[in-house]
């Protein structure tokens, strides 16, 4: 089995999953969808399924235009609000595409659908949780809460201290690090008390600023329909 972060460039990662002759996608982004297929085409891979770690805010997800052409199950966590999803999962989930076992863990709080998508040696932790200094997501989008997101961080106890923590944003270049890594070095997850994490979330969301894509992405997630005009692919 062999898990690759396969972005051609931005901060949003989307992560192949490849055994047997077949793939697995975690997060793609609608805008590379000829860059998917391509890498898929060249190593002559068949796609098994498409999976988002939640509704996503800063990207068209191309979870649904790939179930759609290609047939595949798009799966998400049984509650989210996202149409064009085929395949709902929760805790009791236990799915075996190419040999890959797959099992998902519930850590609201970025988003209420947010999920940890857990293979042998990797969890997909979606903008639940970044490696090292980039900590979490933000909490002030939409089904967004701090208490939740606090809970989730506390909920990882189960999940070994080997497994490689592939993330949703992460800067160009950055090496992954494990769970335990991130154990001892995640602002977050090193962090004590809840009134800590609503100051620092508070002083990230102010950083960030707005998000540039949400008022064209997150529509398009929540109906699973492509916008006729995308303000960032049109100029
Ligand atoms: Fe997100």
């Amino acid at each position: 089995m062999q898990v690759e972060d396969i972005r051609p460039e931005g901060w949003a990662c989307t992560y192949l999953i490849e055994n047997e002759g077949k793939a697995v996608l975690i997060d793609p982004v609608w805008d590379y969808m000829s860059h998917y297929q391509s890498i898929l085409a060249d190593r002559d891979l068949e796609l098994l399924a498409c999976m988002a770690t939640h509704t996503h805010a800063d990207h068209i997800t191309a979870c649904f235009s790939l179930s759609q052409e290609q047939g595949v199950p798009f799966y998400m966590w049984k509650d989210t609000a996202s149409l064009g999803v085929t395949h709902y999962v929760d805790e009791n989930t236990n799915l075996t595409l190419a040999g890959v076992d797959y099992s998902f863990h519930h850590v609201p709080g970025h988003t209420s659908d947010s999920m940890i998508i857990a293979i042998p040696g990797h969890i997909f932790t979606g903008d639940f949780l970044f490696n090292g200094g980039a900590g979490v997501g933000r909490d002030d989008l939409p089904s967004g809460r701090l208490q939740e997101h606090w809970d989730s961080i506390q909920s990882l106890g189960h999940l070994s201290d080997d497994v490689l923590v592939c993330s949703g944003h992460e800067p160009p270049g950055t090496e992954l690090q494990t769970l335990g890594w991130n154990r001892e070095h995640n602002p977050i997850m090193t962090m004590k008390r809840f009134d800590e994490f609503v100051v620092w979330q508070n002083e990230t969301a102010e950083k960030l600023g707005s998000v540039s894509k949400i008022k064209t992405a997150l529509p398009a997630n929540l109906f699973a329909e492509i916008p006729e005009h995308i303000p960032w692919l049109s100029r």
